[in-house]
């Protein structure tokens, strides 16, 4: 069988450091998608104002217009985040905000979504993971059930540890197959 259609998974970063050990994760997951998977990481989620409704509407900042578009054009959404202070970070957390508006029409609403990625504690950012979940099913996303992937820095890098390589892609694929049930 042949697929002509490509399907296209957007990915929030919640880090915009330049040796983010989940940029990493992100650009391996672009590197290694499946045949028919685009990733795109979206970028610039730090040049996007903190939301305010009287900077929304017609005259909204080019960065989340264009945020908006991306995940817009994206078929899955993906987050791919460390935890700061027990959640998310903030960047992560105002990119979910400016996606859940307009009201119900937002550009996340109804997008399968998942939250993955990793930090140097043994819990792996669970509840960054967690929140980004809650809030993405609050805003409207279509939250896939049963990705779950903390991945754990502690012991060294995940992307040299070959079964933690397996759970991040296997993250992916899970987002993947979900539209195919959505579709079937
Ligand atoms: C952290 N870090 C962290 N880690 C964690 O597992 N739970 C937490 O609550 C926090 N809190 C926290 C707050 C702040 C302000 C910073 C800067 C960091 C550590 C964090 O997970 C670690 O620095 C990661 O490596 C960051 O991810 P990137 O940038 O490598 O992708």
């Amino acid at each position: 069988m042949t697929t002509d259609k490509q399907t296209r998974v957007a990915v929030l970063l919640g880090s915009t450091r330049t040796g983010s050990l989940n940029r990493r994760i992100a650009e391996h997951l672009r590197e290694h998608a499946p045949a028919g998977v685009t990733v795109d990481v979206v970028e610039g989620l730090d040049t996007v104002p903190f939301y305010n409704e009287e900077i929304d509407g017609d005259t909204a900042p080019a960065s989340a217009t264009a945020l908006r578009a991306s995940v817009a054009a994206a078929d899955r959404v993906l987050a791919v985040t460390p935890e700061y202070n027990g959640t998310m970070p903030a960047v992560l957390n105002n990119a979910i905000d400016w996606l859940s508006r307009p009201y119900g029409q937002g550009a996340i609403v109804g997008k399968p979504f998942a939250a993955i990625g990793a930090t140097p504690t043994p819990y792996g950012g669970k509840w960054s993971h967690e929140h980004a979940r809650h809030s993405a099913t609050i805003a409207g996303a279509l939250v896939v059930e049963g990705i779950v992937v903390d991945e754990s820095a502690v012991e060294g890098d995940p992307l040299a540890n070959e079964a933690a390589v397996q759970r991040l892609l296997g993250a992916l694929d899970a987002l993947v197959a979900h539209e195919a049930v959505v579709a079937a």
